[in-house]
Protein backbone atom coordinates (compact mmCIF):
# COMPACT_ATOMS: atom_id res chain seq x y z
CA UNK A 1 0.00 0.00 0.00
CA UNK A 2 1.23 3.52 -1.01
CA UNK A 3 2.13 5.69 2.33
CA UNK A 4 -0.53 8.53 0.96
CA UNK A 5 -3.09 5.66 0.97
CA UNK A 6 -1.72 4.14 4.14
CA UNK A 7 -2.09 7.34 6.19
CA UNK A 8 -5.36 7.68 5.03
CA UNK A 9 -6.97 4.28 6.48
CA UNK A 10 -7.16 2.78 9.64
CA UNK A 11 -3.38 0.31 9.36
CA UNK A 12 -1.80 4.08 9.95
CA UNK A 13 0.72 4.16 13.33
CA UNK A 14 0.83 7.76 13.96
CA UNK A 15 3.16 9.24 16.70
CA UNK A 16 2.62 12.34 18.51
CA UNK A 17 5.34 13.75 19.89
CA UNK A 18 4.28 15.88 22.89
CA UNK A 19 0.94 15.12 24.78
CA UNK A 20 0.50 18.89 26.21
CA UNK A 21 -2.39 21.22 25.30
CA UNK A 22 -2.02 20.66 21.54
CA UNK A 23 -0.39 16.89 21.28
CA UNK A 24 -3.22 14.88 23.60
CA UNK A 25 -6.19 16.31 21.58
CA UNK A 26 -4.95 15.82 18.40
CA UNK A 27 -3.46 11.93 19.52
CA UNK A 28 -7.49 11.31 20.55
CA UNK A 29 -9.21 12.76 17.95
CA UNK A 30 -6.83 10.63 15.70
CA UNK A 31 -7.87 7.65 17.78
CA UNK A 32 -11.37 7.85 17.80
CA UNK A 33 -11.29 8.24 14.02
CA UNK A 34 -9.61 4.93 13.78
CA UNK A 35 -6.30 5.76 13.82
CA UNK A 36 -3.43 3.88 15.73
CA UNK A 37 -1.74 6.19 18.04
CA UNK A 38 1.20 6.33 20.44
CA UNK A 39 1.55 9.79 22.34
CA UNK A 40 5.23 9.87 23.26
CA UNK A 41 6.42 12.54 25.83
CA UNK A 42 9.64 12.91 27.73
CA UNK A 43 7.38 13.75 31.00
CA UNK A 44 6.93 10.16 32.63
CA UNK A 45 4.42 11.42 34.87
CA UNK A 46 2.04 12.43 31.97
CA UNK A 47 2.36 8.89 30.10
CA UNK A 48 1.51 7.17 33.14
CA UNK A 49 -1.34 9.25 33.95
CA UNK A 50 -2.77 8.14 30.29
CA UNK A 51 -1.93 4.81 30.92
CA UNK A 52 -4.40 4.83 34.23
CA UNK A 53 -6.93 6.38 31.94
CA UNK A 54 -6.66 9.88 33.84
CA UNK A 55 -6.50 13.09 32.38
CA UNK A 56 -4.11 16.12 33.27
CA UNK A 57 -5.94 18.79 31.20
CA UNK A 58 -8.98 20.36 32.60
CA UNK A 59 -11.03 20.48 29.37
CA UNK A 60 -10.08 17.04 28.12
CA UNK A 61 -12.51 14.41 30.51
CA UNK A 62 -10.87 11.04 31.59
CA UNK A 63 -13.55 9.51 30.02
CA UNK A 64 -12.28 10.62 26.36
CA UNK A 65 -9.03 9.00 27.30
CA UNK A 66 -10.48 5.96 28.63
CA UNK A 67 -12.67 5.43 25.55
CA UNK A 68 -9.63 6.05 23.31
CA UNK A 69 -7.39 3.53 25.08
CA UNK A 70 -7.40 0.47 22.61
CA UNK A 71 -6.27 3.13 19.86
CA UNK A 72 -4.51 5.38 22.21
CA UNK A 73 -1.00 4.89 23.87
CA UNK A 74 1.24 6.89 25.75
CA UNK A 75 4.41 6.18 25.66
CA UNK A 76 8.31 7.69 27.11
CA UNK A 77 10.27 4.86 24.41
CA UNK A 78 10.96 6.86 21.35
CA UNK A 79 12.02 3.98 19.49
CA UNK A 80 8.17 3.34 18.76
CA UNK A 81 8.80 5.88 16.31
CA UNK A 82 10.53 3.40 14.00
CA UNK A 83 7.00 1.91 13.71
CA UNK A 84 5.39 5.10 13.09
CA UNK A 85 3.96 5.77 9.65
CA UNK A 86 3.30 9.20 10.53
CA UNK A 87 4.96 11.69 13.39
CA UNK A 88 3.65 14.65 14.25
CA UNK A 89 6.20 17.06 16.32
CA UNK A 90 3.75 19.39 18.88
CA UNK A 91 6.88 20.46 21.65
CA UNK A 92 6.90 23.76 22.77
CA UNK A 93 8.37 26.45 21.13
CA UNK A 94 8.82 29.16 23.81
CA UNK A 95 10.66 32.60 23.74
CA UNK A 96 14.62 32.39 25.61
CA UNK A 97 15.17 34.78 28.30
CA UNK A 98 16.57 37.28 25.76
CA UNK A 99 13.38 37.36 23.88
CA UNK A 100 14.44 35.08 21.08
CA UNK A 101 13.10 31.66 19.40
CA UNK A 102 13.86 28.86 21.82
CA UNK A 103 13.79 26.03 19.38
CA UNK A 104 15.74 23.31 21.40
CA UNK A 105 12.39 21.52 22.07
CA UNK A 106 12.08 21.66 18.28
CA UNK A 107 15.85 20.62 17.58
CA UNK A 108 16.07 17.98 19.85
CA UNK A 109 13.15 15.98 18.87
CA UNK A 110 14.24 16.10 15.43
CA UNK A 111 17.56 14.73 16.83
CA UNK A 112 14.99 12.21 17.87
CA UNK A 113 13.36 11.62 15.18
CA UNK A 114 16.36 10.80 12.87
CA UNK A 115 17.58 8.12 15.40
CA UNK A 116 14.70 6.47 14.13
CA UNK A 117 13.77 7.66 10.95
CA UNK A 118 13.05 4.86 7.96
CA UNK A 119 12.41 5.06 4.30
CA UNK A 120 8.36 6.01 3.73
CA UNK A 121 7.63 8.22 6.78
CA UNK A 122 5.87 11.46 7.34
CA UNK A 123 6.84 13.69 9.53
CA UNK A 124 4.84 17.13 10.79
CA UNK A 125 6.04 19.70 12.77
CA UNK A 126 2.68 21.44 14.49
CA UNK A 127 4.64 23.66 16.97
CA UNK A 128 3.86 27.56 16.26
CA UNK A 129 7.40 29.15 14.76
CA UNK A 130 9.12 31.57 11.95
CA UNK A 131 8.43 30.83 8.53
CA UNK A 132 11.59 28.55 7.62
CA UNK A 133 11.91 26.44 10.61
CA UNK A 134 10.90 23.08 9.26
CA UNK A 135 13.05 23.75 5.59
CA UNK A 136 16.10 25.09 7.87
CA UNK A 137 16.23 23.62 11.28
CA UNK A 138 14.10 19.92 11.00
CA UNK A 139 14.77 18.66 7.48
CA UNK A 140 18.80 19.33 7.91
CA UNK A 141 18.67 17.02 11.08
CA UNK A 142 16.24 14.66 9.47
CA UNK A 143 18.77 14.44 6.39
CA UNK A 144 21.42 13.79 8.03
CA UNK A 145 20.29 10.20 8.33
CA UNK A 146 21.32 10.05 4.50
CA UNK A 147 17.88 9.68 3.82
CA UNK A 148 16.49 12.66 1.25
CA UNK A 149 13.38 14.69 1.47
CA UNK A 150 10.54 14.24 -1.11
CA UNK A 151 12.50 11.17 -1.73
CA UNK A 152 12.76 8.59 1.21
CA UNK A 153 10.63 10.63 3.44
CA UNK A 154 8.01 13.37 4.02
CA UNK A 155 8.11 16.48 5.76
CA UNK A 156 5.79 18.63 6.10
CA UNK A 157 4.59 21.57 8.54
CA UNK A 158 0.96 22.21 9.84
CA UNK A 159 0.28 24.68 12.08
CA UNK A 160 -2.14 23.80 15.53
CA UNK A 161 -5.54 26.32 15.38
CA UNK A 162 -6.58 24.84 19.10
CA UNK A 163 -8.32 26.95 21.12
CA UNK A 164 -8.37 25.27 24.52
CA UNK A 165 -11.93 25.81 26.71
CA UNK A 166 -13.73 26.69 23.41
CA UNK A 167 -17.13 25.29 23.07
CA UNK A 168 -17.96 25.61 19.34
CA UNK A 169 -14.79 24.60 17.77
CA UNK A 170 -12.76 21.43 18.45
CA UNK A 171 -9.61 19.80 16.82
CA UNK A 172 -11.89 18.31 14.24
CA UNK A 173 -13.83 20.91 13.36
CA UNK A 174 -10.80 23.63 12.97
CA UNK A 175 -9.87 23.73 8.83
CA UNK A 176 -6.32 22.74 9.13
CA UNK A 177 -3.68 24.29 7.10
CA UNK A 178 -0.79 22.17 5.72
CA UNK A 179 2.69 23.13 3.48
CA UNK A 180 5.17 20.60 2.34
CA UNK A 181 9.05 21.16 1.77
CA UNK A 182 7.72 20.11 -1.80
CA UNK A 183 4.32 19.93 -3.40
CA UNK A 184 4.49 15.99 -2.62
CA UNK A 185 5.20 16.16 1.08
CA UNK A 186 2.16 18.60 1.10
CA UNK A 187 -0.33 15.84 -0.50
CA UNK A 188 0.70 13.02 1.57
CA UNK A 189 0.73 14.79 4.95
CA UNK A 190 -3.04 16.26 3.45
CA UNK A 191 -4.17 12.75 2.84
CA UNK A 192 -3.28 11.55 6.63
CA UNK A 193 -5.41 15.28 7.87
CA UNK A 194 -8.14 14.36 5.72
CA UNK A 195 -8.91 11.20 6.85
CA UNK A 196 -9.86 12.42 10.23
CA UNK A 197 -10.41 16.30 10.20
CA UNK A 198 -13.55 17.78 8.56
CA UNK A 199 -11.71 20.50 6.45
CA UNK A 200 -7.63 20.47 5.12
CA UNK A 201 -6.63 23.30 2.95
CA UNK A 202 -3.19 23.11 1.33
CA UNK A 203 -0.98 25.67 0.76
CA UNK A 204 2.04 25.83 -1.54
CA UNK A 205 5.15 24.87 0.80
CA UNK A 206 6.09 24.87 4.59
CA UNK A 207 6.85 28.74 4.80
CA UNK A 208 3.74 29.84 4.12
CA UNK A 209 1.81 27.55 6.26
CA UNK A 210 4.16 28.82 9.31
CA UNK A 211 3.70 32.18 8.47
CA UNK A 212 0.20 32.21 8.03
CA UNK A 213 -0.16 31.22 11.92
CA UNK A 214 1.87 34.04 12.90
CA UNK A 215 -0.41 35.94 10.65
CA UNK A 216 -2.95 34.68 12.76
CA UNK A 217 -1.79 35.21 16.32
CA UNK A 218 -0.41 38.68 15.25
CA UNK A 219 -3.59 40.12 14.21
CA UNK A 220 -4.75 38.78 17.58
CA UNK A 221 -1.83 40.71 19.09
CA UNK A 222 -2.36 43.53 17.44
CA UNK A 223 -5.78 44.00 17.94
CA UNK A 224 -6.21 43.49 21.59
CA UNK A 225 -3.51 45.80 21.72
CA UNK A 226 -5.42 48.43 19.71
CA UNK A 227 -8.60 48.11 22.33
CA UNK A 228 -6.27 47.86 25.21
CA UNK A 229 -5.24 51.64 24.05
CA UNK A 230 -8.74 53.13 23.42
CA UNK A 231 -9.73 51.59 26.67
CA UNK A 232 -7.48 54.13 28.72
CA UNK A 233 -7.88 56.53 26.25
CA UNK A 234 -11.70 56.43 26.83
CA UNK A 235 -11.55 55.89 30.74
CA UNK A 236 -10.09 58.96 30.44
CA UNK A 237 -12.48 60.78 28.52
CA UNK A 238 -15.63 58.74 30.92
CA UNK A 239 -16.28 56.35 27.98
CA UNK A 240 -17.23 52.74 28.08
CA UNK A 241 -14.89 51.03 25.88
CA UNK A 242 -17.02 47.81 26.31
CA UNK A 243 -20.02 49.61 25.38
CA UNK A 244 -18.30 51.52 22.13
CA UNK A 245 -17.40 48.08 21.11
CA UNK A 246 -20.63 46.02 21.60
CA UNK A 247 -21.99 49.15 19.63
CA UNK A 248 -19.54 48.90 16.87
CA UNK A 249 -19.68 44.99 16.41
CA UNK A 250 -23.25 45.63 15.33
CA UNK A 251 -22.02 46.28 11.96
CA UNK A 252 -22.78 43.32 10.47
CA UNK A 253 -19.04 43.85 7.85
CA UNK A 254 -15.82 45.06 8.23
CA UNK A 255 -15.49 44.74 11.61
CA UNK A 256 -14.42 42.34 14.25
CA UNK A 257 -14.83 42.73 17.87
CA UNK A 258 -11.66 42.34 20.22
CA UNK A 259 -11.47 42.81 23.90
CA UNK A 260 -9.48 44.51 26.37
CA UNK A 261 -8.06 42.78 29.58
CA UNK A 262 -5.21 42.92 32.37
CA UNK A 263 -2.72 41.76 29.50
CA UNK A 264 -1.82 39.15 27.36
CA UNK A 265 -1.64 35.48 28.28
CA UNK A 266 -1.15 31.78 26.81
CA UNK A 267 1.44 30.08 25.18
CA UNK A 268 0.72 32.05 21.86
CA UNK A 269 -0.16 35.69 21.55
CA UNK A 270 2.55 37.13 23.95
CA UNK A 271 5.29 34.91 22.49
CA UNK A 272 4.57 34.04 18.70
CA UNK A 273 4.79 37.32 17.68
CA UNK A 274 8.13 37.92 18.46
CA UNK A 275 9.55 34.52 16.48
CA UNK A 276 8.42 36.98 13.29
CA UNK A 277 10.31 39.59 15.12
CA UNK A 278 13.79 37.42 15.14
CA UNK A 279 13.41 36.23 11.98
CA UNK A 280 12.66 39.76 10.26
CA UNK A 281 15.73 40.92 11.63
CA UNK A 282 17.81 38.74 9.23
CA UNK A 283 15.94 40.77 6.39
CA UNK A 284 16.61 44.34 8.06
CA UNK A 285 13.62 44.28 8.55
CA UNK A 286 11.84 45.87 11.56
CA UNK A 287 8.27 44.68 12.98
CA UNK A 288 6.87 47.70 14.46
CA UNK A 289 3.28 46.82 14.34
CA UNK A 290 4.19 43.93 16.78
CA UNK A 291 6.50 45.74 18.97
CA UNK A 292 4.27 48.59 19.27
CA UNK A 293 1.27 45.86 20.34
CA UNK A 294 3.62 44.20 23.02
CA UNK A 295 5.02 47.62 24.51
CA UNK A 296 0.68 48.35 24.69
CA UNK A 297 -0.23 44.93 25.60
CA UNK A 298 2.50 44.17 28.14
CA UNK A 299 1.98 47.86 30.54
CA UNK A 300 -1.71 46.68 30.67
CA UNK A 301 -0.98 45.11 34.15
CA UNK A 302 0.69 48.52 35.49
CA UNK A 303 -2.17 50.00 34.18
CA UNK A 304 -5.02 47.79 36.13
CA UNK A 305 -2.74 47.92 39.39
CA UNK A 306 -3.03 52.09 38.82
CA UNK A 307 -6.61 51.57 38.65
CA UNK A 308 -6.77 49.74 41.95
CA UNK A 309 -4.87 52.14 43.54
CA UNK A 310 -6.90 54.74 42.42
CA UNK A 311 -10.25 52.35 43.43
CA UNK A 312 -8.92 52.18 46.78
CA UNK A 313 -7.98 55.69 47.14
CA UNK A 314 -11.81 56.57 46.63
CA UNK A 315 -11.88 54.92 50.09
CA UNK A 316 -9.23 56.69 51.74
CA UNK A 317 -6.95 53.69 51.31
CA UNK A 318 -3.54 52.93 50.46
CA UNK A 319 -2.69 50.46 48.13
CA UNK A 320 0.35 49.72 50.92
CA UNK A 321 -0.83 47.57 53.54
CA UNK A 322 -4.22 47.03 51.53
CA UNK A 323 -5.72 43.39 51.32
CA UNK A 324 -5.97 42.53 47.70
CA UNK A 325 -8.31 40.00 46.36
CA UNK A 326 -7.53 38.40 42.73
CA UNK A 327 -10.60 36.34 41.11
CA UNK A 328 -8.95 34.26 38.36
CA UNK A 329 -5.54 33.36 37.90
CA UNK A 330 -5.53 31.20 34.51
CA UNK A 331 -4.67 33.49 31.79
CA UNK A 332 -8.14 32.81 30.27
CA UNK A 333 -12.26 32.08 31.17
CA UNK A 334 -12.45 28.63 32.18
CA UNK A 335 -9.44 27.07 31.56
CA UNK A 336 -6.42 25.95 34.01
CA UNK A 337 -3.20 27.08 32.09
CA UNK A 338 -1.31 29.80 33.82
CA UNK A 339 1.01 30.34 30.95
CA UNK A 340 2.55 33.79 30.77
CA UNK A 341 -0.83 34.88 32.44
CA UNK A 342 -1.50 38.39 33.77
CA UNK A 343 -2.59 37.71 36.75
CA UNK A 344 0.77 36.63 37.78
CA UNK A 345 2.52 39.81 36.79
CA UNK A 346 -0.45 41.84 38.87
CA UNK A 347 0.48 39.78 41.49
CA UNK A 348 3.85 40.37 41.45
CA UNK A 349 3.27 44.11 40.55
CA UNK A 350 0.47 44.52 43.57
CA UNK A 351 2.97 42.95 46.44
CA UNK A 352 6.04 44.81 44.93
CA UNK A 353 4.00 48.17 45.72
CA UNK A 354 3.07 46.85 48.91
CA UNK A 355 -0.44 45.23 48.88
CA UNK A 356 -1.68 41.58 51.06
CA UNK A 357 -2.15 39.82 48.17
CA UNK A 358 -5.11 36.17 48.07
CA UNK A 359 -6.07 34.67 45.39
CA UNK A 360 -8.86 32.47 44.09
CA UNK A 361 -9.34 30.69 41.14
CA UNK A 362 -11.59 27.45 41.08
CA UNK A 363 -9.12 25.64 38.50
CA UNK A 364 -5.27 26.80 40.01
CA UNK A 365 -5.62 25.32 43.82
CA UNK A 366 -2.26 26.44 44.60
CA UNK A 367 0.89 29.10 42.93
CA UNK A 368 3.08 27.24 45.20
CA UNK A 369 6.13 24.77 43.60
CA UNK A 370 4.43 26.17 40.49
CA UNK A 371 7.35 26.30 37.44
CA UNK A 372 6.35 29.92 36.45
CA UNK A 373 8.50 31.84 33.65
CA UNK A 374 10.02 34.90 35.13
CA UNK A 375 8.54 34.46 38.39
CA UNK A 376 9.99 33.32 42.05
CA UNK A 377 7.55 31.15 43.40
CA UNK A 378 4.13 32.66 44.72
CA UNK A 379 3.73 31.12 48.13
CA UNK A 380 -0.19 31.68 47.72
CA UNK A 381 -3.01 28.79 47.64
CA UNK A 382 -6.29 29.52 46.03
CA UNK A 383 -8.62 31.02 48.80
CA UNK A 384 -12.60 29.52 49.28
CA UNK A 385 -14.57 32.17 48.27
CA UNK A 386 -16.84 33.14 50.98
CA UNK A 387 -18.48 36.21 51.86
CA UNK A 388 -16.29 36.82 54.54
CA UNK A 389 -12.76 36.28 52.81
CA UNK A 390 -14.52 39.01 50.08
CA UNK A 391 -15.91 41.42 52.65
CA UNK A 392 -12.33 41.21 54.50
CA UNK A 393 -10.47 42.31 51.02
CA UNK A 394 -10.23 45.86 50.71
CA UNK A 395 -10.78 45.28 46.68
CA UNK A 396 -11.50 42.39 44.45
CA UNK A 397 -9.83 42.26 41.55
CA UNK A 398 -11.76 40.01 38.67
CA UNK A 399 -8.27 39.21 36.55
CA UNK A 400 -9.89 36.52 34.97
CA UNK A 401 -13.74 36.30 34.21
CA UNK A 402 -14.13 31.98 35.06
CA UNK A 403 -18.25 31.09 34.27
CA UNK A 404 -18.31 29.62 37.46
CA UNK A 405 -18.15 32.87 39.52
CA UNK A 406 -21.38 34.56 40.23
CA UNK A 407 -20.92 38.30 39.90
CA UNK A 408 -24.45 39.48 41.43
CA UNK A 409 -23.22 37.39 44.66
CA UNK A 410 -19.48 38.93 44.95
CA UNK A 411 -20.48 42.56 44.10
CA UNK A 412 -23.10 42.48 46.71
CA UNK A 413 -20.38 41.24 49.40
CA UNK A 414 -17.13 43.01 48.31
CA UNK A 415 -16.37 46.65 49.46
CA UNK A 416 -14.77 47.20 46.09
CA UNK A 417 -14.50 45.15 42.67
CA UNK A 418 -12.06 46.11 40.21
CA UNK A 419 -13.55 44.08 36.62
CA UNK A 420 -10.84 43.80 34.13
CA UNK A 421 -12.84 41.95 31.91
CA UNK A 422 -16.19 43.40 31.57
CA UNK A 423 -17.94 40.54 33.92
CA UNK A 424 -19.99 42.34 35.96
CA UNK A 425 -21.67 44.06 32.95
CA UNK A 426 -25.48 42.31 33.91
CA UNK A 427 -25.04 42.86 37.54
CA UNK A 428 -28.20 44.94 39.22
CA UNK A 429 -26.89 46.09 42.59
CA UNK A 430 -23.72 47.74 44.21
CA UNK A 431 -22.67 49.42 40.60
CA UNK A 432 -21.41 51.82 42.54
CA UNK A 433 -18.62 49.72 43.84
CA UNK A 434 -17.45 48.20 40.62
CA UNK A 435 -14.76 50.60 38.59
CA UNK A 436 -13.97 49.25 35.18
CA UNK A 437 -10.23 48.40 34.73
N1 LIG B 1 -1.81 25.61 23.77
C1 LIG B 1 -2.38 26.10 22.69
O1 LIG B 1 -3.52 26.50 22.74
C2 LIG B 1 -1.66 26.17 21.36
C3 LIG B 1 -2.40 26.58 20.25
C4 LIG B 1 -1.78 26.63 19.00
C5 LIG B 1 -0.43 26.29 18.89
N2 LIG B 1 0.28 25.91 19.99
C6 LIG B 1 1.68 25.52 19.79
O2 LIG B 1 1.82 24.12 19.91
C7 LIG B 1 3.07 23.79 20.50
C8 LIG B 1 2.84 22.94 21.75
O3 LIG B 1 2.09 23.71 22.68
P1 LIG B 1 1.32 23.08 23.91
O4 LIG B 1 0.44 24.15 24.43
O5 LIG B 1 0.74 21.78 23.56
O6 LIG B 1 2.56 22.86 24.92
P2 LIG B 1 2.56 21.98 26.26
O7 LIG B 1 3.65 22.54 27.09
O8 LIG B 1 1.18 21.87 26.81
O9 LIG B 1 2.97 20.54 25.75
C9 LIG B 1 4.21 20.23 25.23
C10 LIG B 1 4.55 18.80 25.63
O10 LIG B 1 5.78 18.47 25.01
C11 LIG B 1 6.53 17.69 25.93
N3 LIG B 1 7.92 17.75 25.52
C12 LIG B 1 8.83 18.71 25.73
N4 LIG B 1 10.00 18.37 25.18
C13 LIG B 1 9.84 17.19 24.59
C14 LIG B 1 10.67 16.33 23.85
N5 LIG B 1 11.96 16.64 23.58
N6 LIG B 1 10.17 15.15 23.42
C15 LIG B 1 8.89 14.83 23.70
N7 LIG B 1 8.04 15.60 24.38
C16 LIG B 1 8.51 16.76 24.82
C17 LIG B 1 6.22 18.31 27.27
O11 LIG B 1 6.49 17.39 28.33
C18 LIG B 1 4.72 18.61 27.13
O12 LIG B 1 3.92 17.55 27.56
C19 LIG B 1 3.76 25.11 20.74
O13 LIG B 1 4.57 25.41 19.65
C20 LIG B 1 2.62 26.10 20.79
O14 LIG B 1 3.03 27.40 20.45
C21 LIG B 1 -0.31 25.83 21.22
Amino acid sequence: MELKEKLASEQAVVGVIGLGYVGLPLGLTMAEAGKRVVGLDVDGAKVEKLGAGQSYIRHIEAERIAKARSRFRASTDFSELGSCDAIIVCVPTPLSEGREPDLSYVAATAQTIAQHLRANQLVVLESTTYPGTTEEVVQPILEATGLRVGKDFHLAFSPEREDPGNARYSTKTIPKLVGGVSPQCGEVAAALYGSFLESVVVVSDARVAEAAKLLENIYRSINIALVNELKMLFERMGIDVWEVIEAAASKPFGFTPFYPGPGLGGHCIPIDPFYLTWKARHYDFSTRFIELAGEVNTGMPYWVVDRVVEALGEGGKALQGAKVLVLGVAYKKDVDDLRESPSLKVIEILESRGAVVSYNDPYVGSLRAKKLRHYETFELDSVELEEGVLGEADCVLIATDHGAYDYEWIVRHARRVVDTRNATKNVRHGREKITKA
